[in-house]
């Protein structure tokens, strides 16, 4: 039986995407078969499907989507069996092997990870990278001595996936959790999340005035990078730690040494990408156990069919969606 799925081309070099019937013999090769339900759009989705952004790393066409979420239809695995519940995120998943828009998938099961009992399918994938990648980023900064005691713990491009994220898990974990935004329509949404505090993003965006400013981050977790990055660097409590995911506001970063080694803070890297499969089962198990799921539906900007993909990602890139968007991958 043939099946819809959004595939990505390059026509005189440039990207472009539309929805294709296909048969299960059009897919590559992989060792499990999917009946894909949601799929998610993230910031790298935006990039690929505009073409905004070199992220297709494979062969086109190519099916984007980094996230999805399924049951096994078959497999030659041992991993897993036929009708259980799998999230695949990441793990080159719509940028060098085929993604989740799209109703049937070939993927390896060593890209997928069980969907926790707690969690439908709705749920995990309008959590997706963007919830992973934050509770990453909390447990990251749980093993480096951040706790609710230490004091706030800012959270930067808090309207978008990632960050209300981290805002929601944080104050759940019982953080007092200060969220900084650019969106001024956003304040309701992040108190509602659990933000205790908002700052405007421009307190950061400048950089910082000194190597070493007052500590006013007991930890933080950074969508931003670029100077953000060096404001919060430079306002880390002392042993404080920044865990950093994104690049919104730009990829450099300029720094000192001085607040490493006079003030002992720590910059951690997360990659959500590559994460090992054990703690990203973990990492997929505490959000199931922490985030109300009143709170997952409230993240939930819209859900969209995949022929809408080519307009909601021209939005994500403007930053005009608080959020995130949930892709049925059964609607046109
Ligand atoms: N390392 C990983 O594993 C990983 C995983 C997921 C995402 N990411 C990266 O993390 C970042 C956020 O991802 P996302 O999915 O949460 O994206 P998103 O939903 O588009 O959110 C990004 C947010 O960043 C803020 N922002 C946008 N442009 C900015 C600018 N020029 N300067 C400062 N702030 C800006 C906005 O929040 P406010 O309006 O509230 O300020 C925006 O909502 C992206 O760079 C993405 O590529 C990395």
């Amino acid at each position: 039986m043939s099946f819809q799925a959004f595939v990505l081309d390059r026509v005189e070099d440039e990207p472009t995407g539309g929805i294709r019937r296909l048969d299960v013999d059009d897919l590559p090769d992989a060792d499990t078969l999917l009946d894909v339900a949601y799929s998610s759009l993230n910031y790298k989705d935006a990039l690929a499907v505009t073409g905004a952004g070199n992220i297709i790393r494979g062969d086109f066409p190519i099916v984007p989507g980094i996230d999805l979420v399924g049951r096994v239809v078959e497999t030659d695995g041992d991993r897993f069996s036929v009708g259980d519940a799998v999230i695949g995120t990441g793990w080159q998943l719509g940028e060098v092997v085929w993604g989740g828009y799209t109703q049937r998938a070939r993927v390896d099961a060593e890209r997928l990870v069980p969907l926790p009992t707690d969690l439908t399918a709705e749920q995990a994938m309008t959590i997706g990278t963007a919830g992973l990648t934050a509770m990453l980023s909390v447990m990251a900064l749980e093993e480096h001595g951040v706790d609710p005691a230490e004091g706030e713990v800012l959270v930067t491009g808090a309207s978008g996936g990632a960050g209300g994220m981290a805002v929601a898990i944080l104050r759940a974990l019982g953080y007092t959790t200060v969220a900084s935004t650019g969106s001024e329509d956003a304040h309701a949404y992040l108190s509602d999340l659990g933000a205790d505090r908002i700052v405007e993003r421009g307190a950061f965006d400048s950089g910082p005035s000194r190597p070493m400013e007052s500590g006013r981050w007991a930890g933080a977790v950074d969508a931003v990078g670029g100077s953000t990055l060096a404001t919060i660097i430079a306002q880390l409590q002392r042993h404080g730690s920044v865990a950093a995911f994104g690049n919104a506001g730009g990829h450099e970063l300029h720094t000192t040494v001085l607040p490493f080694i006079l003030r002992g803070v720590n910059l951690l890297g997360i990659d959500s990408n590559t994460c090992p499969n054990p703690r990203r089962t973990t990492a997929w198990e505490r959000i199931a156990s922490v985030l109300d799921p009143a709170v997952i539906n409230r993240m939930r900007a819209r859900t969209i069919g995949l022929s809408a993909l080519p307009d909601a990602a021209a939005e994500v890139l403007d930053g005009a969606v608080r959020g995130r968007i949930l892709v049925d991958v059964d609607e046109a």
